[in-house]
């Protein structure tokens, strides 16, 4: 018995997406934790995190359609410490408030090596705080000792993953969220952009695939279909799910890499967003979630969208079965 479609399950992917039926889904669309200590990937180390992804991307290439996709919407992590990348950040010489230089602070030293850093602002009136900071870069209470985060480009490891399960890297997608942080104060001590983009890798399995340029508009393929880079403003709205995306993405992603009547699968699910996409670009869908509440959740945004699906909605696609199973998406909400 295979996992039923217009469903949401509750359970780890790895133990329920063996039981999708071989060869059904034209296309999975996900964004998996990110190892950056949500609630659901507490307590997972990297490697954990590392073998959930490498073996959540394998038990894909039996369940693919052959010409399906897999799209893989992730981000760059930046919450590696590493013993390496002690003290990276330097003076910030735009913030002296003090005339006081290092090149001062050294003489001084030099001239009064046993003094303290008491000592030391004392002689040249300044605070303890300005010595320490010319000599020793950074704010001392601002982790100037600690370790610096490292970035994680996760591009390479995505790749080698989808490569290994015997799918091709396709093609990608930017996806700019909104510059939330445009008029803000943020600032950061370094030299790093603020974090406003994602990726959305697309892997694709061997098989034919067709190309019908009519899933779009014209003015569809020239605002967005043929174009890499995506804005899309990011979800405000976090207090039911932390890590929503957007609604559009997944409209987006769908409307490309399946048809109507194709069968959606998001094997992360969350809030159910790729669901409700699918739902309303008329596809069947499957969603796995390992949280309970996030199971009642997606099923519950699913009604919801179903609800709203209009009376007249059309529910015919060349494929008789999948019409009935769209028709059935109507009439018969989801579980629980
Ligand atoms: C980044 S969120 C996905 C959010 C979703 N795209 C949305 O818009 O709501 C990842 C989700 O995967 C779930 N999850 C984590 N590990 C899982 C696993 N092994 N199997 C199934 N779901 C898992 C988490 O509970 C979380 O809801």
């Amino acid at each position: 018995m295979y996992l039923e479609i217009n469903q949401i399950h509750h359970g780890d992917c790895r133990e329920l997406l063996p039981k999708i039926e071989p060869n059904s889904i034209a296309l999975s669309f996900w964004s998996p934790p990110y190892h950056v200590g949500k609630e659901y990937e507490r307590g997972m180390t990297f490697k954990q995190w590392q073998e959930l992804l490498r073996d959540t991307i394998a038990l894909h290439f039996p369940i693919l359609k052959p010409g399906g996709f897999l799209a893989i919407n992730i981000g760059d992590i930046l919450v590696f410490r590493d013993e390496r990348m002690l003290k990276i950040q330097a003076a910030n010489p735009s913030r002296h408030t003090h005339a006081i230089t290092r090149e001062m602070v050294l003489a001084a030293k030099e001239k009064y090596p046993h003094y303290n850093r008491y000592q030391l602002a004392e002689l040249l009136g300044c605070s303890e705080q300005t010595i320490d900071r010319r000599l020793n870069g950074n704010n001392i209470r601002g982790g100037k000792y600690a370790t610096q985060t490292r970035l994680k480009i996760v591009g390479g490891f995505i790749e080698e993953c989808g490569l290994a399960a015997g799918l091709f890297p396709y093609d990608q997608r930017i996806w700019v969220k909104d510059p939330a942080w445009a008029n803000s104060q943020w600032h950061t001590l370094s030299y790093r952009a603020v974090d406003e983009y994602e990726h959305v890798y697309i892997f694709w399995k061997p098989g034919i695939t067709v190309v019908d340029r009519k899933r779009l508009t014209r003015q569809e393929w020239s605002d967005w279909g043929s174009r890499g880079v995506w804005p899309i403003p990011s979800v405000r709205s976090n207090d039911d799910h932390e890590a929503k995306f957007p609604l559009e993405l997944a409209r987006r992603v769908i409307r490309l890499f399946s048809a109507e009547g194709d069968t959606v699968l998001d094997c992360f699910m969350g809030s159910g967003t790729t669901a409700v996409a699918a739902i309303r670009e008329k596809r069947l869908y499957i969603g796995i979630e390992i949280l309970e509440k996030y199971v009642k959740l997606a099923r519950k945004n699913c009604r919801a969208e179903i609800a709203h699906l209009p009376a007249s909605s059309d529910t015919q696609t060349k494929d008789p079965e999948r019409s009935v199973q769209l028709r059935l998406i109507k009439d018969k909400p989801s579980k629980g």
